[in-house]
């Protein structure tokens, strides 16, 4: 089962797909046609969205850093070349996992700010969009000082060595790229005339792929943070910046709670799939925890025999991943607010439970909503050549974050308090239904929930996968499908990233089923009770590492659906 990673190339996999897709009605699809083989590596690899990030971490390697020195100047750099989904404005989890077998969780979430309740967002009067746009949905960022801190226990370098491809990418300006470019373009021009400081820094004209960007208000908020350290973001004269746009913008964040902010460490989520450990991130993110659920149900069903792309494979998963969902509603949250069950929701006689209760018809619950493709996340993979593993998930919440830009700074301010539960009879921007009760109830100081979900994979104590993604919840569904088709389907690395995903979050109650799905397979899940919705793509981004366990070869692999690079070394 556990094959070394196996490049192939395209044409053999389009000739596989395609004849699978004829002798297999309703029980495959043409795995993605036009991947690539992924990138190569001897000793080292790293794999991003955009490749000036991925440039940035490879120059760092080639200098002397190690995955930590090279995933944080990824991000850095990331924060300027796709500033819609990460930044200095927003927040971060970082995975490490050592070459010596430790591993840490680095949580640099935002926090609610200490003026926020509970009922903030049901205040007579306050627009219906409060904890999506403007200064009421802006969490206290905790990005540069999570970077900082990783750098600090893990790194070799400089703050201001690791800044410098990000404060170059600022200064000299970046090509927007076409996914990009594309995504900007879906923006309301309403929202762009309401926020003029965010149309004017972050939209170039005209917005289309090539047009250079340049930042040089960032990169003067990055010099400070290269020559002063971390403290000059949260204390002094940008803090105070950074609290007064909030505020302008009708926000209630304060010096007091930028001045306050504390990143936190924390021990990774730990699990098995078959005969695989699988680390992931702990609450207040919902990713590892969800996917280990998951993952727990499915591993009693025969997903081989099934068939990759199966609707029997599909209902079996989506019903896997509606279950989990549903406990993800009611039970998760921060840690430091509410106890947490991550032990009984990861039991093994829970999951045989759960499992019990999927037929061969899809369960009827009930549920209304929608959700928005998520632009505003990022992830990042880094594997050194001491065998040092960093994956790393940033965001700002939804593409541009609140859509408040820091006058003088140009730093983009993330829009995080609508992944609490702002309004408990409602959905939030993705879909993901409030209750009452849930562990997920705005607090101050309170870590809104996440779905971001780095995750590293060992086998027999040796890494084996580094992955990640951007998409809100469907961050989780599409780690879970890259894993199940790298090690259960034996796809290689890029064909794992690239084959079409599917999502179930429970509520709205179906299956979103990517591309290039067969025809028969919809008609399939729809004759098992599923409503089934066609998107041409669910806005996720997986970027993943592989590691051939004979060989210990790296495999890299950049989402096609995004503008990302993998590089070798
Ligand atoms: N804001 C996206 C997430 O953390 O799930």
């Amino acid at each position: 089962m556990h094959h070394p990673a196996r490049p192939r190339f395209a044409t053999t996999r389009l000739l596989a797909g395609l004849l699978c897709t004829a002798l297999l009605p309703a029980s495959a699809f043409v795995v993605h046609a036009a991947s690539p083989a992924p990138a190569t590596g001897a000793r080292a690899m790293v794999v991003s969205p955009h490749a000036l990030a991925t440039e940035a971490g490879i120059e760092v390697l080639k200098d002397g850093g190690n995955a930590v020195d090279a995933a944080v100047a990824a991000a850095f750099t990331l924060g300027v070349a796709q500033p819609q989904s990460m930044g200095i404005g927003g927040g971060l989890f970082l995975l490490i996992r050592l070459a010596d077998g430790r591993a840490f969780a680095i949580d640099a979430r935002e926090t609610a700010p200490a003026a926020a309740s509970e009922d903030m967002y049901q205040v007579e009067g306050l627009p219906k969009d409060a904890s999506r746009y403007g200064g009421l949905a802006v969490g206290v960022p905790g990005a540069v000082a999570g970077l900082a801190l990783a750098l600090e226990t893990h790194g070799v370098m400089s703050l201001e060595r690791v800044l410098a491809p990000s404060i170059r990418a600022a200064e000299e300006g970046v090509a927007l790229g076409a996914y990009q470019a594309a995504l900007m373009r879906r923006v309301p021009a309403e929202r762009r005339a309401r926020f003029p400081e965010t149309a004017r820094v972050q939209f170039p004209e005209p917005v289309m792929a090539d047009t250079i960007k340049r930042q040089p208000e960032l990169g003067r908020a990055l010099r400070r943070i290269a020559k002063r350290g971390p403290r000059a973001f949260y204390e002094g004269e940008m803090a105070e910046a950074i609290a007064r746009a909030a505020r302008a913008a009708g926000g209630v964040l304060s010096v007091e709670d930028l001045a306050a902010y504390q990143p936190r460490l924390r021990e990774p989520l730990r699990g098995t799939f078959r005969n695989l450990e699988v680390l992931s991130f702990p609450p207040p993110s919902s990713g590892g925890v969800t996917l280990l659920e998951i993952l727990k149900v499915v591993e009693g069903f025969d997903l081989r025999g099934m068939g990759a792309g199966s609707s029997e494979a599909i209902h079996a998963i989506a019903e896997a991943m509606k279950l989990a969902f549903a406990d993800r509603a009611l039970h998760l949250g921060d840690p430091d607010f509410a106890s947490i069950p991550v032990e009984a929701l990861l039991d093994a006689d829970y999951a045989a439970k759960l499992r019990a209760r999927i037929g061969p018809r899809a369960a009827q619950v009930e549920g209304s909503g929608y959700a928005v493709p998520d632009g505003g996340t990022a992830h990042l993979s880094v594997v050194d050549a001491a065998g040092n593993a960093v994956a790393l998930t940033g965001t700002i919440n939804t593409t541009f974050g609140s859509f408040v830009t820091v006058p003088g700074w140009g730093i983009l301010l993330n829009n995080q308090m609508d992944d609490f539960v702002a309004d408990p009879d409602g959905v939030n921007l993705y879909g993901l239904a409030g209750r009452r009760d849930s562990a997920n109830r705005v607090a101050p100081g309170k870590r809104p929930l996440s779905s971001m979900a780095p995750t590293v994979v060992l086998e027999d104590g040796a890494l084996r996968f580094v992955a990640g993604s951007n998409g809100g919840p469907r961050i989780i569904t599409a780690v879970l499908l890259t894993l199940l088709n790298y090690f259960e389907w034996d796809m290689d690395i890029m064909e794992a990233v690239s084959a079409p995903r599917f999502h179930h979050q429970w509520r709205p109650d179906r299956i979103l089923l990517e591309g290039a799905h067969a025809a028969d397979v919809e008609s399939a899940l729809r004759a098992r009770g599923h409503e089934v919705k066609r998107v041409d793509e669910l806005i996720t981004g997986v970027e993943a590492i592989a590691r051939d366990p004979l060989t210990g070869r790296l495999y890299g692999a950049p989402d096609p659906r995004r503008d990302g690079l993998a590089r070798g070394l």
